[in-house]
């Protein structure tokens, strides 16, 4: 069942344009130049705040999520991990929309936490890969991020389908609340449009990730740089690294680097840094200057506009596709995912079963 490829995680990475088009099918119009998404019982006028609680990979979604209500559909997001949640007993002001994500819609604590909220959240929302799940049953609206099965245990499709599912709730949002337009609604549907191709452009770019990892498989610590909305995937990066390679890797806000992290720069200490062109890409540069000063190898992932205003001294460098802004935190899950699987094939770990990890956890 892994269609020819060596692994399930190579065969769920090379999925993501196909998810991501089911997706956008299931809750976008054929053309995708109109949203269908369907909450009944919710209201994004009547929503004062949402609040995000997962685990992993899910919550790192969740992250990228904040990032975006915040911004297009200007909602206040608290996000949380669901052990901690769960414990904390947190307050529900009025009108909070609680949403739990999820894969498996089994682990024990987002369960939990879903618990928790019953009777507390004016409604209770559900990003769910399987429809039959505890959390999708428990939820007031559960909604499908059609990923399909996922066997790899290191999460990808997962992850991207819950962002793309995330996306039209946020645009969804963004109108009903009336903080967008119908223009710039119609462009920010062209850009969906746009990802499953630059995802297939994104996966061809293996060999060249390939090479980079094997250099990066024989450091012992790893550090992941983003800002803004790339904060989750360095992350998520780290993590993905972390669980199938066992290399040891840290994810930070770039401009958390002078906070602590950078006193594990050396010459040993890769810093992979995610960062496509934006606004703030100035002072990305400026990060990876600091990083460089200290004998440290950049491994910059960005387009080339952005490669060429970084300058001399980077290690070396990924070209990504130019991709319009909303859709960066998706497409660049790929060059993450695909450095971490080749990672871990340099260092002839166990990519689909990694030790000590289980692909549900349903216990706490
Ligand atoms: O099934 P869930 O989405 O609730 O799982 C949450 C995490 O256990 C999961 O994302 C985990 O972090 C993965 N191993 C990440 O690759």
């Amino acid at each position: 069942e892994k269609a020819g490829y060596k692994h399930f995680m190579m065969k769920e990475i090379a999925e993501q344009p196909t998810v991501v088009d089911a997706v956008f099918d299931a809750y976008l119009t054929p053309d995708g130049d109109a949203i269908t998404m369907d909450l009944p019982g919710v209201d994004f006028t009547k929503v004062s705040r949402v609040s995000i609680v997962a685990c992993g990979t899910a919550y790192y979604a969740g992250l990228v999520a904040k990032y975006w209500f915040e911004r297009y559909a200007r909602l206040p997001v608290d996000l949380d991990v669901a052990s901690e949640f769960r414990y904390r007993e947190p307050p529900f002001p009025d009108g909070t929309l609680s949403v739990f994500v999820s894969q498996s819609g089994e682990t024990a604590d987002t369960l939990a936490a879903l618990r928790y909220s019953d009777g507390k959240a004016a409604k209770i929302v559900s990003l769910v890969n399987s429809p039959e799940s505890s959390i999708a049953r428990e939820s007031d609206v559960a909604v499908a991020i059609h990923a399909g099965v996922e066997v790899s245990v290191a999460s990808t499709k997962a992850f991207t389908a819950m962002l793309a599912t995330f996306v039209v709730m946020v645009l969804k949002a963004a109108v009903e609340r009336g903080e967008m337009d119908a223009d710039t609604l119609a462009e920010r549907l062209t850009d969906l449009r746009k990802l499953p191709g630059l995802m297939s452009h994104a996966i061809s770019i293996d060999g060249e990730l390939s090479k980079a990892a094997r250099k990066v498989a024989q450091a012992h610590d790893v550090l992941f740089l983003g800002r803004g909305q790339m904060f989750p995937l360095a992350l998520e990066g780290a993590l993905k690294l972390k669980e199938i390679s066992y290399l040891h890797a840290e994810g930070y806000a770039s401009g958390e680097l002078k906070h602590g992290p950078i006193a594990l720069v050396d010459k040993e200490t890769p810093t992979v840094v995610l960062a496509p062109h934006d606004g703030l890409f100035e002072k990305t540069v400026s990060n990876m200057q600091e990083v460089m000063a200290r004998g440290g190898r950049v491994l910059l992932i960005s387009d080339a506009r952005a490669i060429a205003q970084a300058g001399g001294g980077v290690w070396r460098t990924i070209t990504m596709p130019d991709a319009p802004e909303l859709i960066q935190p998706i497409l660049y899950a790929i060059p993450a995912q695909l450095l971490a699987y080749h990672a871990a094939i340099a260092k002839g770990t166990d990519v689909d079963q990694p030790r000590n990890l289980a692909k549900s956890v349903t216990v706490e």
